[in-house]
């Protein structure tokens, strides 16, 4: 196990580039995030392979659903024991609670983190699919439910980390995604911080994705981002 808090997002759809990039990060980072571009592509044979290089996983599968598929679903996402996986909060507090009794059930010791607004919202395209408020208000209210439901963790936006440790302290472990330094493409990330800006605000974990995978030298893009945090 490692204190390193960056896990690097390995959204690729070939095996042989997440290997090859694992491969050459593998010292900067604490863990391996895989999410649906590489799962839909690479399967969990993909997974299997990864799991291989004996990081922590994170499997960011965002599962949203009716409560029963997504229990048996998660009931065969812990099966492959990462220290991370993630449900959509807005799946409402009986999908919650019934993974969450699936947790104690298996004994299984992954942290079941809430997504709650997705960080390429912002306040208009939040409202355009009939969401009212702020994302920071929905942000706010989505992690009461997470914590009452008894999840580990909530996944927010940089903007978001400062509030969510005040309001909730040690209680919620903090996902951040949207870590830019400054030299980085914003992609279709809204809300953005650097990562050593957003462990000062006590994110937990860091996930940063392109700007490290698209880099020309991935394992070079890594050690600067784990300098930049010590
Ligand atoms: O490439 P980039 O650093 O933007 O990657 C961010 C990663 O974090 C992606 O894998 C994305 O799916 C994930 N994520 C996110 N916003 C959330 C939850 C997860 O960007 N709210």
């Amino acid at each position: 196990m490692t204190n390193n808090p960056i896990y690097c997002a390995i959204d690729t759809s070939s095996i042989d580039k997440a290997v090859k990039i694992i491969n050459e990060i593998s010292p900067y980072v604490g863990g391996i995030k895989l999410g649906l571009e590489f799962f839909s592509s690479c399967g969990i044979e993909g997974v299997e392979k990864v799991a291989e290089h004996k990081l922590p996983l994170f499997l960011d599968f965002k599962l949203y659903d009716i409560p029963n598929t997504v229990k048996k679903s998660l009931k065969n996402i812990l099966s492959y024991n990462p220290t991370y996986t993630t449900l959509h909060v807005s799946g409402g507090s009986r999908m919650l609670k019934e993974c969450v009794d699936l947790k104690k059930e298996l004994n299984s010791n992954t942290n079941l983190i809430g997504v709650t607004m997705l960080t390429s919202f912002d306040d208009d395209s939040i409202n355009e699919i009939g969401i009212s408020g702020t994302v920071n208000d929905n942000v706010n209210n989505l992690s009461v439910l997470a914590l009452d439901c008894g999840m580990d963790g909530i996944v927010c936006s940089p903007m978001e980390i400062k509030k969510i440790k005040k309001t909730f302290g040690s209680k919620l472990k903090v996902i951040v995604p949207g870590i830019r330094n400054q030299t980085d493409n914003n992609d279709d990330q809204k809300r953005t911080l650097s990562a050593k800006k957003a462990i000062e605000f006590g994110a937990d974990i860091i996930v940063v994705g392109r700007p490290i995978t698209s880099a020309e030298a991935p394992g070079k893009a890594a050690e600067i981002f784990h300098q930049s945090i010590k």
